[in-house]
């Protein structure tokens, strides 16, 4: 099969990650007799040093056409970077939230699980991290406040800034069934969490849920608020399968339970619309000040394209291939920098690359 793929390399670490995880995808490709097809665009900053701007509509016009889009990260440093002296919509981050409204990426999945390996990263308890947890963050990723109408007014003197919060019935529908159907390939647990003692939005999400919620009989649902999840996520990672949740709760809690894994550098994600199309990414940010080092992990990456041979080509025994892959060099005592623990052999980004793609079978 022949896979279109448009890759964005972005800013800091991203273009080491990235290509790290393509020697991944080549060894696959030869191995499994495919063909990958890469198409490079900019975003982020490095669009803005180009063409002056965070994602041109060209830019989308190529992401558009491909079958899938694999990231690596963009921004760089907000306090030094001449970026974050441009007005917010030009800014690196306008382009990725641009390029998720435009092709529609409605559903954002991500996994956070904690590795038997890496369980000493962990930074709770041990009788907390010794019971493992594996879940999977299915946050709302084009509506909300991050999308709602804003701006920032003056009233008799005084400035007022203002952002809405706004979710249809069918915007709350289309991602709650995303939830139930990916947690019916799990362990058939949704927790829905929202803010339903305060917002309205909360409890239109509740009631969406509620009645989504009838068609999947087989999975357990329960409604958590907010602030309670976030107490949960340290106290007892491991009650969690799915966590269901709208945009902004999601960003907060998302990037909560990959620092309860200890080890960020390894957590994949994917962003999907209604069809077979996605942007997949590592959880991680784009590590200005290890850039051009090669001591980044790669792995988040590498694991963000098997997420994409799975979700949007079907390529199942392709994306095992991969983790499968992961999961041997961590057995056989690689790390980075990032997750290196004593007994274990520091390696860099190209050699974990290096490593990983050997043992593609
Ligand atoms: C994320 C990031 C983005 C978000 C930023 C960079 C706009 O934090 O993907 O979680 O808030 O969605
Ligand atoms: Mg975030």
């Amino acid at each position: 099969m022949t896979l279109n793929i448009t890759c964005i390399p972005g800013d800091g670490i991203g273009p080491e990650i990235v290509a790290q995880a393509k020697k991944v995808l080549d060894k696959v490709a030869e191995v499994y007799g495919h063909e990958m097809k890469y198409t490079d665009i900019l975003m982020g900053g490095a669009s803005i040093d180009a063409c002056g701007e965070p994602l041109t509509d060209e830019a989308i016009a190529t992401a558009k056409a491909a079958d899938a889009v694999l990231m690596g990260s963009i921004g760089g440093n907000t306090s030094t970077s001449p970026w974050y002296k441009l007005p917010p919509e030009k800014r690196p981050e306008a382009g990725l939230l641009k390029i998720r409204k435009a092709l529609n990426l409605f559903a954002n999945l991500r996994p956070a699980v904690l590795y038997p390996e890496l369980r000493g990263a962990c930074p709770l308890k041990e009788e907390i991290s010794a019971k493992g947890f594996d879940m999977l963050i299915m946050r709302e990723l084009t509506g909300g406040l991050y999308f709602g109408e804003r701006k920032t007014i003056e009233e008799n003197g005084m400035k007022k800034a203002i952002d809405t919060l706004t979710y249809t019935e069918a915007e709350i529908r289309r991602i709650a069934i995303k939830g139930f159907e990916i947690a019916m390939k799990r362990r058939k647990k949704v927790t829905s969490v929202d803010k339903a003692n305060v917002l309205d939005s909360s409890r239109l999400w509740r009631a969406v849920v509620n009645e989504v919620a009838k068609d999947y009989p087989e999975v357990e649902v329960e409604h958590m608020l907010v602030d309670n999840c976030a107490m949960q996520l340290v106290k007892d990672p491991s009650q969690f399968d799915v966590i269901l949740t709208e945009n902004m709760f999601g960003d907060i809690l998302s990037d909560e339970a990959s620092m309860v894994t200890g080890s960020i550098g390894m957590l994949s994600s994917a962003s999907l619309n209604d069809s077979k199309f996605g942007l997949y990414e590592p959880s991680h940010g784009s590590a200005p000040d290890i850039a051009g080092m090669d001591i980044a992990n790669p792995i988040a990456t590498i694991l963000s394209a098997a997420m994409m041979l799975r979700y949007s080509f079907d390529l199942d025994k392709e994306a095992d291939a991969i983790e499968k892959a992961v999961d041997t060099v961590l057995k056989d005592g690689y790390r980075t920098g990032d997750i290196y623990s004593e007994g274990c052999e520091k390696v860099g980004c190209t050699k974990m690359g290096e490593l990983i793609t050997e043992r593609i079978k």
